[in-house]
């Protein structure tokens, strides 16, 4: 697996202000959108392309496109839902599938409620969103369920990330094919499997508690 780990000061100031306790839902709203168009920079470096033949106003050149089929990105419902925007703002083109997951907060064991993605993903880009790698758990799930679908390739886009949740994925998807990208990645996961110093419930702060 690959680890890349944002090292930007616009990065750390907005998650910084994401951190905060009293940042109201709107601007965090804004604030995940915007983090995620910033991270989809590094996390789409690696995205096919084509070599295409344009006219100019001057010449002839040739330049490149995003390839066919085009990349898919699988939301994490429904805190992952938050930095959609953000990323297809950098990839219009792109496809979108959703995978709906709830961690059991007594359990921390990720459960599956809403699918709706292209049954063969055998020669697709895959990426996945979801702000918060705690545990792992989710984050892994969604993983595999793309593999079994025949992904060859995964990229993980989260704004924060505990030590345990990167050692758990990396574990889980040894040898293959897999990028995670953070915006942060912080100190350790407290007794309730939260993120410290962390956001709080990304999905909660986003949307409200539900
Ligand atoms: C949060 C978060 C991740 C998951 C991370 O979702 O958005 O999906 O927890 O925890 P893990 O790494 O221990 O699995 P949650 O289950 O709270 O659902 P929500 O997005 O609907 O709020
Ligand atoms: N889910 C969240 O939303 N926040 C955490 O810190 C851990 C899991």
């Amino acid at each position: 697996m690959r680890l890349h780990v944002a090292d930007h000061p616009l990065i750390t100031h907005k998650i910084t202000v994401l951190r905060d306790k009293n940042t109201p839902s709107p601007v965090f709203r804004q604030l995940t959108s915007e983090l995620m168009t910033l991270l989809a920079y590094e996390a789409t470096r690696n995205v096919r392309v084509e070599p295409c033949e344009i006219e100019t106003p001057v010449t002839r050149t040739t330049g490149v496109k995003i390839s066919d089929p085009r990349p898919l990105v699988v939301p994490i419902l429904r805190a992952g839902l938050g930095m959609l925007d953000g990323m297809v703002t950098l990839i219009p083109t792109a496809e979108v599938g959703f995978l709906g997951m709830a961690r059991d907060e007594v359990t921390f064991e990720p459960v599956t409620y809403a699918e709706r993605l292209p049954e063969d993903l055998s020669d697709r880009q895959c990426f996945v969103l979801d702000p918060m790698l705690a545990t792992g758990g989710s984050l892994g799930a969604a993983i595999e369920f793309l593999f079994r679908r025949g992904a060859q390739e995964v990229t993980a886009v989260c704004l924060l990330g505990s030590p345990e949740g990167v050692a758990a994925i990396e574990k889980q998807v040894a040898g293959r094919n897999v990028t995670l990208v953070l915006g942060a990645l912080d100190e350790r996961l407290n007794e309730k499997g939260y993120i410290v110093p962390g956001l709080g419930d990304a999905g909660d702060r986003l949307y409200g508690t539900v």
